[in-house]
């Protein structure tokens, strides 16, 4: 079965803990947290503090995924406000391999998302250190965009680089993700789907986490 983690980005802000509470009633595992600076990304979302408020009621895994430049400033608060697993962007980080070191260091799960126009190939000298590879499949920055259908040939690539490499770390699908490409993701080799809009967007959220996760 997948790892279904709904992106609180798509949510009422007004009502969070409505959807915390979705989360922890659902067959969702995760809770998909995303932190965009409004530099390495054209948009400002929220930052540590509004992830400490969740956390109080999150009663599940907090995938926190760093749309921002610079990540080793706030990786130790981010710790602090509750991140089990920390994401930073190959584009972002011109010393990959020393954020991953930090983020391991401080206890927490190490993820690395890549970019639509970013090749595979690129994270052949990193997949043996990181849990977690997310799959960009819109140009960060924005819910509700349309899944780019290329990333499907990223998945299975990435795939045999896990499997080349011996590597342990899971497929996560972030953008566009919905009820009528989730299989089409996972057949491809994606173990964790990130959804926004396709989850708070419906008229019975925990009934499309239920979807997602039969899948
Ligand atoms: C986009 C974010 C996504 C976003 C996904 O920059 O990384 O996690 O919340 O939202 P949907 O599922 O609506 O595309
Ligand atoms: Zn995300």
């Amino acid at each position: 079965m997948p790892i279904i983690a709904p992106s609180i980005l798509a949510a009422d802000f007004l009502h969070l803990s409505d959807a915390c509470k979705i989360v922890n009633e659902s067959s969702a595992d995760w809770f998909h947290l995303d932190v965009m600076d409004g530099r390495f990304v054209p948009s400002i979302s929220y930052g540590m503090s509004f992830i400490k408020q969740l956390k109080k009621e999150g009663k599940k895994y907090f995938d926190v995924h760093l749309m921002i430049l610079e990540p080793e400033k706030y990786a130790a608060e981010f710790k602090d406000s509750g991140a089990d697993g920390l994401t930073v962007h190959l584009e972002a980080c011109p010393n990959l391999h020393r954020n991953i070191q930090q983020i391991k260091s401080l206890g927490m799960n190490a993820g690395v998302a890549i970019n639509p126009h970013s090749p595979i190939f690129l994270l052949k000298d990193i997949i043996g250190d990181i849990e977690l590879v997310n799959v960009m499949s819109v140009n960060p920055g924005f819910g509700g965009q349309t899944f780019i259908p290329h990333s499907i040939q990223k998945i299975k690539d990435l795939k045999s680089l896990i499997l080349a490499s011996g590597s342990s770390a899971k497929i996560e699908v972030d953008g566009g993700v919905s009820l009528d490409n989730a299989k089409e993701i996972l057949d491809a080799g994606a173990d964790v789907l990130v959804a926004g809009h396709a989850v708070f967007g419906s008229p019975n959220p925990k009934d499309t986490i239920r979807k997602f996760k039969n899948m």
